[in-house]
């Protein structure tokens, strides 16, 4: 049974379908731009605090559908969504489907497809923001999929922040951008991860490193912005630095780790393609070129 809601009745009613620390943070912003809020989780009692803010608790997904006009899912992944949403496929009327989970673009694609089988319009997004930003000025929210739809739920999804963009029709874009950044900070995580051990190791103070650390960080932003250039001109200057270079730099770090018995997988694979760099002829270019030794075969599977 739904619980009725607050007072709120001139705004879109929406449906969050997922409450882990995001689709609350999600709930949390619709009612703080004071949409009608109704939620669903398929471990129930996780609505929290937003319970005395006026949302309303479904107890199937079937019920949450029918409270909603505009129906965010935001689950642990797209087998969870298309699970999810198998108990209620039918009778969406004019509802759209937005679909907030983290996913692949071949995915996206796919959940498309099937929403489009059922008459329920899709939107894809990618939330690029972490739970306390959303719903403010900072968020930044991707949306890919059909147009009409993306016009119909624009005003609504508006809620979650400061930046919304539609980056085209094609429903696996907000996936793609979303995979292409989290291999920044996924490799990053590593990276860092990695550093403060050899530093440790090394018996160098976490905070002493951090210091020095942070200030490696703010060189990536200048560096990821001539990359760009660099890639859509074909030409990769080595005036700055060279792969020759960092052929050199990364073998210090590999014997360094290696002499403390730390992993260094990360970083023999790193030197791989710088190898393989080097080996095509490439040692005298810009980091930037090692875009283009990295394809070692064709798609392992069919993007579909
Ligand atoms: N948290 C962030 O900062 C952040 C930032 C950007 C994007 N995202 C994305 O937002 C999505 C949600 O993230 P999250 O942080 O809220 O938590 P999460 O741990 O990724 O997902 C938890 C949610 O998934 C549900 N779930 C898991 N397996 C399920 C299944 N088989 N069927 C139905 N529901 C299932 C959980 O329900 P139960 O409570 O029943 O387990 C819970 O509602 C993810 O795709 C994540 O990548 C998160």
């Amino acid at each position: 049974m739904i619980e009725t809601s607050d007072e709120n009745t001139r705004l879109t009613p929406v449906t969050v379908l997922g409450l882990g620390p995001m689709g609350r943070a999600l709930a949390s912003a619709f009612l703080t731009a004071r949409h009608p809020v109704t939620v669903w989780n398929r471990t129930p009692g996780r609505a929290g605090d937003l319970l005395g803010r006026g949302v309303a608790t479904a107890d199937s997904v079937r019920e949450a559908v029918a409270a909603g006009q505009v129906i965010i899912t935001c689950l642990i992944d797209y087998d969870a969504v298309r699970a999810t949403l198998e108990s209620s496929p039918t009778g969406w009327g004019n509802r759209y489907l937005v679909n907030l989970t983290s996913g692949e673009p071949a995915q996206a694609r796919q959940m498309s497809r099937w929403a489009s089988s059922h008459g329920i319009g899709y939107l894809d997004g990618a939330i690029l923001t972490p739970t306390p930003a959303m719903g403010t000025p900072s968020a930044t929210v991707l949306f890919s999929g059909a147009h009409d739809v993306h016009e119909a739920v624009q005003e609504t999804m508006a809620a979650t922040g400061g930046t919304t963009v539609h980056l085209g029709d094609d429903p696996g874009l907000a996936s793609a951008y979303e995979v292409a950044l989290l291999d920044i900070f996924a490799t990053s995580v590593n990276g860092i991860a990695h550093a403060f051990a050899l530093a440790s190791a090394e018996g160098i103070a976490p905070e002493r490193f951090a210091a020095f650390a942070t200030g490696i960080g703010g060189l990536l932003p200048e560096m990821i912005q001539r990359f760009a250039q660099q890639i859509r001109s074909g030409r990769y200057p080595g005036d700055r630095s060279t792969i020759a270079s960092a052929a050199s730099g990364i073998t210090h770090i590999i014997n360094t780790a290696a002499g403390h018995g730390i992993d260094v997988g990360m970083l023999t694979a790193a030197r791989g393609i710088i190898d393989r760099a080097v080996a095509d002829g490439y040692g005298p270019e810009g980091l930037a070129r090692l875009t283009s030794v990295l394809h070692t075969a064709g798609p392992e599977k069919p993007d579909a």
